[in-house]
């Protein structure tokens, strides 16, 4: 086991991501209460609740830890970097889970010293359990996963989101979106950033992209594509940072060309704007 992991870390992840499942099905479809973050980024009682289970049991379990989470964490505690940092999602596509369509998860990373070490993503939907350790490969319910062999763009399964700032600028988001759908085989929004990493992980996407994302949606998805044998980076090709909120996430293959799409369509995007 790599330096610093300890079985009850993979445990304790599973444990809490099969708990925040059981919570969700049991308020899915029933009265909610939701409010508004911003015009169109919600949160329900029950992503509250959950995140807040979850601090119960890391304060108890591990009371040296921190935790990073959606719904409790300042702006100032994203920025810092503990020894171990939990990163937790309690509902990743709350938008899903508030209109009652089955596309959500919850996801959480352990990074130690800043590298995400063990990761576990729970779809309650499908009874999907994804897990990764560093060095210890991805797994789906304990089989072990590996990436797409889709070598070219054009025969892919793309997989995009938007952040909730879509429509103040919408151009060249919308924009890259279109751009892909012309180069590959189709593109698909599913409303779920860590289902849609835990995709490519599995092989049933090929390639993921999506900017300004929370560091508690990819953290683990990340770890479970790197440890599926794919490819993480950031959209322009920088190492892949989870706060930095930016991924580009593929089977390797056509990482390259996915990069290359992204720089091209923002050049002549820029340029077009005037902003080159
Ligand atoms: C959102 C989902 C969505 C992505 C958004 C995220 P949330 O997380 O991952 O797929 O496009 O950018 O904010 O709000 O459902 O936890
Ligand atoms: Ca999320
Ligand atoms: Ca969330």
């Amino acid at each position: 086991m790599p330096d610093g992991i300890l079985p009850i870390h993979l445990a304790t992840a599973i444990e809490a991501v099969i708990r925040a499942g059981d919570v969700q099905l049991s308020r899915l479809g029933g009265d909610m209460r939701i409010e508004k973050k911003g015009t169109i980024d919600l949160v329900t009682e029950t992503d509250r609740e959950i995140e807040r289970e979850f601090r119960t049991l890391i304060a108890r379990r591990f009371p040296d830890h921190v935790v990073l989470g959606e719904e409790y964490s300042s702006d100032a505690e994203r920025d810092a970097v503990p020894e171990f940092c939990w990163l937790f999602d309690p509902i990743d596509g709350t938008t899903n889970f508030a209109h009652g369509l089955p596309i959500f998860c919850s996801s959480v990373a352990l990074e130690i010293e800043g590298r995400a070490a063990v990761a576990a993503v729970y779809d309650p939907n499908r009874r999907e359990l994804f897990t990764a350790e560093r060095g210890g490969g991805a797994r789906l319910n304990g089989v072990p996963l590996r990436v797409s062999s889709a070598p070219v763009l054009i025969d892919a399964l793309l997989c995009t989101g938007f952040p909730y700032s879509v429509q103040q600028k919408p151009d060249e988001l919308v924009g890259l979106f279109a751009h892909f759908l012309g180069i590959s085989r189709a593109v698909r929004r599913l409303g779920s950033a860590a289902i849609d990493l835990c995709y490519v992980a599995a092989g049933r996407l090929d390639g993921f992209w999506e900017m300004h994302l929370g560091p508690w949606d990819i953290a683990a998805g990340a770890l479970l594509v790197e440890e599926a044998g794919g490819r993480v980076t950031a959209t322009d090709g920088t190492p892949f940072s989870a706060r930095r909120g930016n991924v580009l996430a593929s089977n390797g293959l056509i990482h390259d060309d996915m990069l290359a799409a992204i720089r091209s369509f923002q050049t002549s995007f820029r340029s077009r704007k005037g902003t080159l």
